[in-house]
């Protein structure tokens, strides 16, 4: 049986494959398709190590730190992350603004995928966190073939349950005591999902 690794890899070539036609200028042979996936407004790139430092210091500012986990393991994961997570570097105007990620339940039965996102605190109410997570979800549903994406905020932060309501994410529960934070402290989370029927495009970006 082929490992995870070399599943991956054929999938993406027969990404490549499938989506000759839409491989976005600028993609070299060989290069994932969704090395770059191009949104209304803001571009997402797959994440490298050269973005550690700035995937720190967006994760690092108290308005951001608040939501995430450790600025600094949680940038060196999403530039070097395991098999099941894609990161991307949110980029808008040539700048890298934020991150997003997707991590894949690959169980046949299951399958689905998480993400998540964080954009740089001075940016935010601009549309491109609202932007960032329609273009993701899109490339899920329309080219990996997933039929639903779940999130999982904070149960107390509200500006992102309500971007994410307003992109179609349904509420399914509260998970108490869900994430243990840097502090040790206990939180609870709501989970949220999303079925491909009903991803809502942001109004405004
Ligand atoms: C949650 C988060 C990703 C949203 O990103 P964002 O870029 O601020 O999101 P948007 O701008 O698309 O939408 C958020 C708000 O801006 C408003 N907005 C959207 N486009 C806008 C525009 N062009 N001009 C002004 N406001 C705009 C939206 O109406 C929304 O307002 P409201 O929620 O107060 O009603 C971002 O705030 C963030 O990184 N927060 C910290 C980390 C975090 O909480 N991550 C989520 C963990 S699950």
């Amino acid at each position: 049986m082929a490992s995870r690794a070399a599943e991956w890899a054929l999938g993406d070539e027969i990404e490549i494959v499938a989506r000759a036609v839409d491989v976005p200028f600028g993609t070299v042979p060989g290069q994932a398709a969704d090395a770059v996936i191009e949104g209304r407004a803001v571009r997402l790139r797959r994440a490298v190590r050269g973005d550690a430092e700035r995937f720190r210091e967006i994760l690092g500012h108290p308005a951001v730190a608040r939501w995430w986990g450790d600025a600094h393991s949680e940038a060196a994961e999403a530039c070097d992350p395991p098999e099941n997570i894609r990161a991307y570097a949110i980029e808008y105007e040539g700048t890298v603004v934020g991150l997003i990620q997707s991590c894949e339940e690959p169980t046949p039965e299951y399958r689905s995928a998480g993400l998540d996102i964080a954009v740089d605190a001075h940016r935010h109410g601009r549309g491109i966190g609202g932007d960032a997570l329609h273009t993701l979800a899109r490339h899920l549903f329309e080219v990996a073939g997933h039929h639903r994406l779940t999130i999982d905020p904070a149960a107390d932060n509200a500006g992102a349950i309500r971007l994410y309501r307003r992109l179609g994410f349904r509420p399914v529960g509260l998970m108490r005591q869900y994430e243990r934070r840097p502090d040790g402290t206990l939180r609870d989370g709501l989970l949220m999902d999303l079925l491909a029927d009903e991803l809502v495009a942001p109004g405004r970006s």
